[in-house]
């Protein structure tokens, strides 16, 4: 166990069917009286939004829909300009990872000034923000409770992932599984092993703590129950709502912990090829879970239980082999690609893949140290 624990229990989550229509008085509760609304395309023609906005009954001052795929440094500005100029002091966002983190990095320009490059770095913001109420469209990135905010650069062609602090935790997730009801089996998949990832990054991370542990492997054994009829019958309700508070607790859990190997592969290639975040980490976890099992074998026996295997009989070996399998096997039920090859990775990329994977900062927490050549051989396994 660490010697030294911060465990932030930062923003108020709700769950309910339903109350994403009746925000009102919630906003009230958040001390908001101008309300700036900002999503995607995607969420607007889901019909996803307009229920949203009747409910807060004529309180919203504006709206920001025209966010990016991958949140972006210019989606952050443009969507700043527009929130001063109504006035906005309160934020709601509604979608997946990309509108919540450009809601965050609204909510930093809206209070701070400056640009968003001013701000990375750990705790270099250290003043209460705008209000920010987060509600996820998808089960996966936890991004509802998380204290990061990941930005793309486009000029610079980067992503500017180091801004943390626990200001930028939302004040308010509303977790709602009617927004995930219409979302296509296939983005359910991969954002929910999305989900899967945190959870076993967070409870393998170097950081692990109590409290994280708690949130991970309770997570593992929802997504383990429920992941499957999220993605086969997209509205059965509970598995969706199974599902939200799994990535919820998935989350939380990573906010203390940060993440490993799984999350530095998919965040080298996702920068290299344009492949959806939670394909990438669902193709990297199952070998990753072998490649880092010798180091903290204990945990991942626990992370097999959670995951439902029976240990009768078995070898603490056969049980992680067992766990690592499950993971694999979850992956092939929900439909997704198993291997690098299968998304458009080219084998010649995979040098300079695990070159780059070596170096991002994700890799501090992984429990098992890495060459360039160990992880050469690990993405190769996935290719
Ligand atoms: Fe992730």
């Amino acid at each position: 166990m660490q010697e030294f624990i911060e465990f932030n229990l930062g923003a108020r989550v709700i769950f309910n069917a339903g109350v994403a229509r009746e925000l009102g008085p919630l906003v009230e509760e958040c001390g908001g009286q101008r309300v700036f609304v900002v999503a995607d395309k995607g969420v607007v023609n889901a019909g996803l939004l307009a229920p949203v906005l009747a409910g807060l009954q004529g309180c919203v001052v504006g709206v920001f829909d025209a966010v990016p795929p991958n949140s972006s440094l210019n989606a952050v500005q443009q969507g700043t300009a527009a929130a001063r100029e109504a006035g906005a002091d309160l934020i709601i966002a509604v979608g997946g990872g990309s509108p919540i983190d450009t809601a965050k990095g609204m909510r930093i320009l809206l209070t701070l000034g400056g640009e968003l490059t001013d701000y990375e770095g750990y705790n270099v913001i250290n003043q209460r923000l705008t209000p920010l109420i987060v509600l996820p469209t998808t089960a996966g990135t936890g991004s509802e409770v998380t204290p990061y905010a990941v930005i793309k650069d486009e000029a610079a062609g980067r992503k500017i992932s180091g801004i943390v602090s626990r200001f930028v935790v939302p004040d308010m997730a509303v977790l709602d599984p009617e927004l995930t009801r219409s979302l296509p089996p296939t983005l359910t998949a991969a954002t929910g092993m999305d989900a899967l990832s945190h959870a076993i990054e967070a409870y393998v991370s170097t950081n692990n703590n109590p409290f994280s542990d708690s949130m991970a492997l309770y997570a593992i054994d929802l997504i383990a129950t429920h992941l499957r009829t999220a993605v086969r019958q997209g509205d059965n309700l509970e598995a969706r709502g199974h599902m939200l508070i799994a990535s919820c607790m998935a989350g939380i859990a990573c906010s203390s912990t940060l993440f490993g190997v799984v999350h530095a592969i998919s965040h080298t290639a996702g920068g290299m090829f344009p492949i959806h975040h939670g394909t990438l980490n669902s193709i990297a976890l199952p070998l990753s879970m072998a490649f880092n099992s010798p180091a903290v074998p204990e945990r991942y026996v626990r992370i097999a239980r959670a995951l439902g295997i029976n240990e009768h009989g078995l070898s603490p070996e056969e049980v992680i082999a067992a766990g690592v399998s499950a993971v694999a096997t979850l992956a092939v039920d929900c439909g997704l690609p198993t291997r690098l090859r299968d998304v458009g990775v080219p084998e010649t990329a995979l040098p300079e893949l695990a070159a780059l994977s070596l170096h991002d900062g994700t890799m501090l927490t992984n429990p098992r140290a890495a060459t360039e050549e160990e992880l050469l051989a690990l993405v190769r396994g996935m290719w």
